[in-house]
C-alpha cells in the first residue's frame, strides 16, 4: 500500500469526516439501536446477499421470535427455517441455528466477545467477527464486504483486480490502516453507508461525498473504471419441472436433504427436465424416479421464473394423480410426506416452493383418490 495514500493526516481527515457525515446522515436501521451482539450478529448474517430493505422485517420477527442465543438453540430447525423462508441462502438459517446451540453449550448462552471464540461459531468470517466486535463493543478490528471493497478501492485508486489473494489482502490491509483509535464501530458503518449510499457502483454521487478531498480515484479520474474485477456472472438458464401430487386433501412433499439445494426445508417434488422435455410421460417418469410413485400427469398449473445462485430457472408447475395400482402404497423414502393442505403454511418452503403452495390453495387442488381417507 502506498505510504502517502494513507499518511496521518489523511487518516485523520478520513475519520474526521466520515464520522461527522454519519453522524447526520446515517439510516435509522433498527439493529443500531442496540448494542446486543446476538442481535447485531442476527442482522450481519441476514445482511450477507440479502438488501436493507428486505431485512428489517425479517430481522424484527427473528428478534421477537428468538430474542437470545437461549431461545434460539432451543428452537427445532424447521421454525427457524419457517421465519427464514424467503430471505434465501438457507444456510446461512442453519449455522445461525448450529452456533446458538454452540454459544449455549460453549459459553453459557451468552455472546462471546472474543475475536477467536467468534471466529470459531459456524457461519462467521473475518468480515462478521469484525463487524459484530467492532459496531456491538468497539474494539478496533477492520472489515471488509462489497460496500467497503468499492470505497476502499477508490480512495486510495487500486487498479489492480480486488477479487485476487493480492487484492484482498492489500485492501484488508486498508481497512485495518484506515481505523481509528476511538469509534470504530460507527467508523466501519459510516464506510458501508458511503458504500450503499454515495459511492455506489454506477453513478456514484461525488458532488456531495463527504471524503472527496481524499479520494485518490476521483484525482485522477479513475472512479468508474474501480473497483476493477476479473469476475463475471455467468448465468445458465434452465428449465424444471414441479409436480403436485395430490391424495384427497393432501399433497406430497419431500424434505430435502443436505447438499440438497434447500437443505432443511420442504418442497413439492421437482427436477430438471431433460433437454426442456416437458411431456406427460417424461413427468411421469421423472416423478417415479424422485418418489417411487406412478403419477398421471394432469394439467399445466403454472410457469415461474426464479433465479438461484447462477441458475436462471424457469419452473413449470403440474398436477398429477397417483395411479391406482400404486394409491395405496406406503412411500417407501422417510423423506416424502402426505400433508394436508391446510397445513402447508407450518412447513419451510422456499420461495417458488410457497408460490406452488399458495397455487394449491387458492386452486383448492384436491383430488379424491379412490377409496382414500380424508
Ligand atoms: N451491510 C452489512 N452490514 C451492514 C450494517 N451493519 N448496516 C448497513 N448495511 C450493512
Amino acid at each position: 500500500m502506498s505510504q502517502s495514500v494513507v499518511s496521518p493526516a489523511w487518516k485523520r481527515s478520513l475519520a474526521a469526516n466520515l464520522l461527522k457525515w454519519f453522524g447526520v446522515a446515517a439510516r435509522d436501521l433498527p439493529w443500531r439501536r442496540t448494542r446486543d451482539l446476538y442481535a447485531i450478529w442476527v442482522s450481519e448474517i441476514m445482511l450477507q446477499q440479502t438488501q436493507v430493505a428486505t431485512v428489517i422485517p425479517y430481522w424484527q420477527r427473528f428478534l421477537e421470535k428468538f430474542p437470545d442465543p437461549h431461545a434460539l438453540a432451543a428452537a427445532e430447525e424447521s421454525e427457524v427455517l419457517r421465519l427464514w423462508e424467503g430471505l434465501g441462502y438457507y444456510r446461512r438459517a442453519r449455522q445461525l441455528h448450529t452456533a446458538a446451540r454452540q454459544i449455549n453449550a460453549v459459553h453459557g448462552g451468552s455472546f462471546p466477545t472474543s475475536y477467536d471464540e467468534v471466529l470459531s461459531l459456524p457461519g462467521i468470517g473475518r468480515y462478521t467477527v469484525g463487524a459484530i466486535l467492532s459496531i456491538g463493543l468497539d474494539q478496533r478490528l477492520p472489515i471488509l464486504e462489497a460496500n467497503t471493497i468499492r470505497v476502499l478501492s477508490r480512495l486510495t485508486a487500486y487498479q489492480q483486480n480486488v477479487d485476487s489473494g493480492q487484492g484482498q489482502n492489500y485492501l484488508w490491509s486498508v481497512a485495518e490502516a484506515v481505523l481509528p483509535c476511538k469509534s470504530c464501530g460507527a467508523f466501519n458503518q459510516a464506510l458501508m453507508e458511503l458504500g450503499s449510499q454515495i459511492c455506489t457502483v454506477r453513478s456514484p454521487n461525488c458532488e456531495n461525498c463527504p471524503v472527496v478531498r481524499l479520494c485518490q480515484a476521483r484525482r485522477l479520474g479513475l472512479v468508474d473504471e474501480i473497483p476493477r474485477s476479473a469476475k463475471r456472472k455467468k448465468y445458465e438458464d434452465v428449465t424444471e419441472l414441479a409436480v403436485v401430487i395430490g391424495r384427497g386433501f393432501q399433497v406430497l412433499l419431500r424434505h430435502c436433504q443436505p447438499g440438497d439445494r434447500w437443505a432443511g426445508l420442504w418442497d413439492f417434488p421437482r427436477f430438471r427436465a431433460a433437454s426442456e422435455t416437458t411431456t406427460d410421460q417424461a413427468i411421469a417418469s421423472g416423478v417415479l424416479q424422485a418418489t417411487g410413485l406412478d403419477v398421471k400427469v394432469g394439467k399445466h398449473l403454472a410457469t415461474i421464473k426464479h433465479s438461484v445462485t447462477r441458475f436462471r430457472i424457469t419452473l413449470e408447475c403440474y398436477e398429477a394423480e397417483l395411479l391406482s395400482r400404486t394409491s395405496g402404497s406406503k412411500l417407501t423414502s422417510s423423506t416424502l410426506r402426505w400433508v394436508p393442505i391446510s397445513r402447508l403454511l407450518e412447513y419451510p418452503l422456499s420461495a417458488s416452493g410457497r408460490k406452488i403452495s399458495n397455487l394449491v390453495n387458492s386452486l383448492g387442488v384436491k383430488r379424491p383418490a379412490r377409496g382414500s381417507k380424508q
